[in-house]
């Protein structure tokens, strides 16, 4: 029988999970297992996965139906996966993913998680950092607690990419829709979120797409907004990972924020993204 290794990254956050081959499909017992290792530590690290696409899909679909997600373009290899990619000679760009974020939170139905695997890494750097939104809704300080319990937080897909754009340049190896009125119109989603699969609460406000807050102008959510991140990203709710090609990162979308790290100018990074089906939020 196989017995899964969890050993934990920090004290709340993320786990290193050993003695399983996602390579071959896994029997009930243990995709159960690893959902189960999902819910309680909100990112997983497997080594030494080196996956097909074909494994890569069947590995996302224990979590949940496999996503399509929108308004980024697919990986030639295949419509339902995201190819991650850096060019060597792509210096001075933003990156996917080079904020703090939770992904597509501006969707009517966000992304309940997605899987990352390492093709080809920087010598050093391009790692990724996770936050856990659950421990940070706890220790929030009581009056941010006040603003947000039972609140609304409107998300919208239009800020994508602004920020940390030196000179306002994009990747050419990404290719993202702009523009598009379904994903730029105003969507508003519980601020605090109930998790379908552990019934914890857990912030759901994003750095890049939560405009403000409902019923407040964005002048008025903005000094609220930029305590709670400033909350949200602190060092002791986060996890941060040093990629080894191979690796496969598992991620919960629901309950985490995560950041990708862009200190690698002068070197390829690729990494090849799936996503999961997450729902429409439910307030805590
Ligand atoms: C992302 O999915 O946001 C990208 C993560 C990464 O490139 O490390």
């Amino acid at each position: 029988m196989t017995r899964l290794a969890i050993d934990p990254v920090t004290p709340r956050l993320g786990a290193c999970v050993t003695g399983l081959d996602l390579s071959r499909p896994v029997s009930k017992g243990l995709a159960e297992d690893l959902r189960q290792a999902l819910a309680e530590r909100l990112v997983l690290f497997l080594p030494e996965q080196n996956l097909d696409i074909a494994a890569l899909k069947r590995a996302t679909g224990i979590f949940g139906p496999v996503a399509r997600v929108p308004y980024v373009e697919p990986s030639p290899e295949d419509p339902d996966v995201v190819a991650v990619l850096k060019e060597a000679d792509e210096g001075r760009i933003s990156t996917f993913g080079g904020d703090w974020h939770s992904d597509f939170s501006f969707l009517e139905q966000p992304p309940g998680g997605s899987l990352l695997q390492a093709v080809e890494l920087p010598p050093v750097g391009g790692d990724t950092l996770w936050a856990d939104q659950v421990t940070a809704w706890e220790t929030l300080p009581e009056e941010l607690r006040a603003q947000l319990e039972g609140r609304r937080a409107i998300h919208t897909g239009a800020p994508y990419g602004a920020s940390r754009a030196p000179q306002g340049a994009t990747s050419r190896s990404i290719r993202i829709t702009r523009g598009d009125p379904e994903a730029d119109r105003e969507r508003a989603h519980p601020a605090v979120r109930r998790h379908p699969w552990s019934g914890r609460a857990a912030l759901f406000v994003n750095p890049i797409y939560t405009t403000r807050l409902e019923h407040l102008g964005e002048a008025e959510s903005a000094p609220i907004l930029s305590r709670v991140y400033a909350h949200v990203t602190r060092p002791e709710f986060c996890c941060r990972h040093r990629w080894r090609p191979g690796d496969l990162a598992i991620w919960d979308n629901r309950a985490t924020l995560h950041f990708a790290v862009n200190d690698y100018d002068g070197h390829r990074r690729l990494l090849r993204r799936t996503t999961f089906e997450g729902e429409v939020p439910v307030a805590a």
